[in-house]
């Protein structure tokens, strides 16, 4: 493909974590640097879509790239390819206007600019609809396609799937290699196989876990995660978050890992407190009163998790244990990673940690070099440890790879 002064409409995922508006890890920013090098040195215009966030199809200020755009220009200005290739660097222009209404002319104001992007995607309901029209309208605006966002490959999306039917498509370097990175480990996995299920995105992974229990021999519930197991099993979580109407399909978990042999293991005691900033008490789960947050796992639990670790061959972790944002409450998260840079010392052990928070947690914990492997994906990784084709990868089966 000559990509010279073609425009690339390039699906990125900078879904970074936020904390008032100041971005905590920026790994999901730098893993994409090279795809926007290699566009610029090609000469190409590009044009970045992403979403952060979950802002339902409504603009919500507190979730506007503009931050993730300013640190993004920030650090491709000081990325050393970008010196010899460009100088000054790249500035990035935030694009705001509807994108139901936007042209082409609307982008590259002057022949100097060379990346534009627009605002969060998921501004437009029509996104997580993948919604034709707007696929269609997006696809006006570049020559080819590229998605560089193998983290959003289990949405259905208009910009991760519709998109693909009205452009030329393809896949970027980083999407390239996490999959190559997943099939590897997927195809010589070896038992036991321990995964550590955590985070706050209950919903996402809920439905996932039914079809895992197959193919694991432990199953760790931590995080937000484990408030809806514990709840299940008859404790009070007191005000912890949680996802409704779940009891059926935990049922059905605890029904399936019988059946296989896998061991369900979740907290025996946490770390709560009345709000996020307050200090942590150490509790038995049957202790939670109703004004009480879990916000992370205890001692412990935090024991058994060791132990079983220690046991395993392979550990795939997704999802903090605790709301490690708040210091207090990393323990349980930093303790799993100092275990498993241990255990990695045994080189019969092999070790994978997926997600946005994930990696914030090993990269907090200075443990991130320790894992074989560490994949910027959460959900998309546990549905393709699933066996599941994701729709995002489908929809580019039949294109070819970036050069
Ligand atoms: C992720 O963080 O896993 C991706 O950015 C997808 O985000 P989502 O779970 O809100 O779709």
């Amino acid at each position: 493909e000559n990509l010279s002064q073609k425009r690339v409409l390039l699906r990125l995922d900078l879904n970074v974590p936020l904390k008032n508006g100041f971005i905590t890890d920026e790994t999901r920013i730098d893993k994409i640097v090279p795809i926007l090098n290699f566009l610029i040195e090609k000469k190409s215009k590009i044009i970045i879509i992403s979403h952060v966030g979950r802002p339902k199809g409504k603009i919500d200020k507190k979730l506007s790239l503009k931050p993730i755009a300013e640190r993004l220009e920030y650090i491709l200005k000081k990325s050393p390819d970008s010196e010899s290739l460009y100088g000054s660097g790249q500035n990035i222009r935030l694009i705001k206007y509807d994108l139901k209404k936007i042209t082409k002319e609307n982008l590259f104001i002057n022949k100097n600019e060379k990346i534009v992007m627009l605002e969060n995607i998921r501004f437009y309901e029509e996104e997580e609809k993948n919604d034709n029209d707007f696929a269609k309208k997006l696809s006006t605006l570049g020559d080819i396609y590229v998605n560089d966002a193998f983290s959003c490959s289990h949405r259905s999306h208009a910009s991760i799937e519709k998109i693909t039917n009205y452009l030329p498509s393809f896949s970027g370097f980083q999407f390239n290699e996490e999959l190559s990175a997943l099939k590897k480990i997927t195809s010589e996995i070896k038992k036991p196989i321990t995964c550590i299920i955590g985070g706050s995105k209950i919903s996402t992974k809920i439905n996932i876990i039914k079809n895992l229990i197959p193919r694991l021999n432990n199953i760790i519930f931590v995080g937000g995660m484990a408030n809806n197991i514990l709840q299940f099993k008859g404790y009070s979580i007191g005000k912890s978050i949680k996802e409704e109407n779940c009891e059926t399909i935990i049922n059905e978990i605890f029904k399936d890992a019988e059946k296989h042999n896998c061991c369900l293991i979740y907290p025996e005691d946490v770390a709560v407190g009345k709000n996020k900033e307050d200090l942590p008490k150490i509790k038995k789960i049957n202790k939670i009163e109703d004004d009480d947050l879990i916000l992370d796992i205890g001692p412990e639990t935090i024991h058994v998790i060791k132990e079983t670790i220690e046991n395993s061959k392979t550990v795939l972790w997704n999802g903090p244990a605790g709301y490690f944002e708040n210091p207090n409450y990393r323990r349980g998260s930093f303790e799993i990673a100092k275990k498993i840079m241990e255990k990695s010392k045994d080189n019969a052990f092999y070790s994978v940690a997926g997600g946005g928070d994930t990696i914030a947690v090993l990269n907090l914990t200075k443990t991130f070099k320790y894992f074989n492997f560490s994949s910027t994906a959460g959900g998309a990784f546990l549905e393709y440890l699933e066996g599941k084709e994701l729709p995002g990868i489908k929809a580019l089966k039949w294109n070819v790879r970036i050069k």
